[in-house]
């Protein structure tokens, strides 16, 4: 199994942006995750389209989309048409997740569907098949920064299970609190790709910290 790191770009230095991705762009990170948040979905605002614009123009690497927004079907097409790579929603948020994948998966973008602490893998069933990513998130999600939950590991093997008894070939990817204390359990429960955004933009060298992340 293939490890991956997707650095999130809301703990990077908003004054250096471009910088920074271009400091992504040297190192082995597989994508770069983008959180767009709209203070109704989750209580925080981050970004929208001018900064993951910016990102695509600056970015060499897929650019990784996570909305933590209300209604996200609304804004599949315009996030899609800037040509990013993957577009994950949160199955709290999509009042038609199926038809939102198809939507996605129409664009020639990857669709990811993301669940909060509480949601239960379950609630995936009839949707695993068709998915391509999977998105746990270890945190609730709005803050960069917060106390990874413990209970992570035993919802991706969960999921890791559902996916190998069916036919989906979705990637498991998680979200929060991730550093070196946990990184290389949640690989052994059968994560493909870590996000991590204070591990990797608030260490002295991100790029060496991606490395040490791969092979934690
Ligand atoms: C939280 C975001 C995360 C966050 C991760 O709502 O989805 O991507 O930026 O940040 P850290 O790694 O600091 O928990
Ligand atoms: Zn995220």
């Amino acid at each position: 199994m293939t490890r991956h790191v997707s650095p999130s770009l809301l703990a990077a230095d908003f004054g250096n942006l471009e910088r920074d991705i271009r400091l992504i762009n040297r190192s082995k990170a597989s994508w770069l995750h983008c959180d767009v948040m709209d203070g109704i979905f989750v209580p925080n605002l981050s970004f929208g389209f001018p900064v993951v614009e910016m990102a695509r123009r600056i970015s060499e690497k897929p650019l990784d989309v996570h909305l933590m927004i209300s209604e996200p079907e609304k804004y599949i097409d315009r996030f899609c048409r800037i040509g990013i790579d993957i577009l994950t929603l949160h199955i709290e948020a999509s009042r038609h997740i199926i038809n939102a994948i198809t939507q996605i998966q129409e664009h020639g973008v990857k669709a990811g569907v993301t669940l909060k602490p509480g949601t239960s893998v379950e609630l995936l069933n009839d949707v695993i098949a068709a998915v391509d990513v999977v998105l746990v998130m270890s945190v609730e999600p709005g803050f960069g920064g917060q106390q990874f939950m413990e209970h992570t590991y035993q919802k991706v093997r969960k999921l890791k299970s559902m996916i190998t008894g069916s036919a989906s070939k979705a990637l498991v990817q998680v979200d929060g609190g991730i550093d070196f204390t946990n990184a290389r359990k949640l690989y052994d429960a059968g994560v493909d790709i870590l996000v991590t955004g204070t591990t990797v933009f608030r260490s002295a060298n991100p790029a060496e910290t991606i490395e040490r992340l791969l092979q934690a």
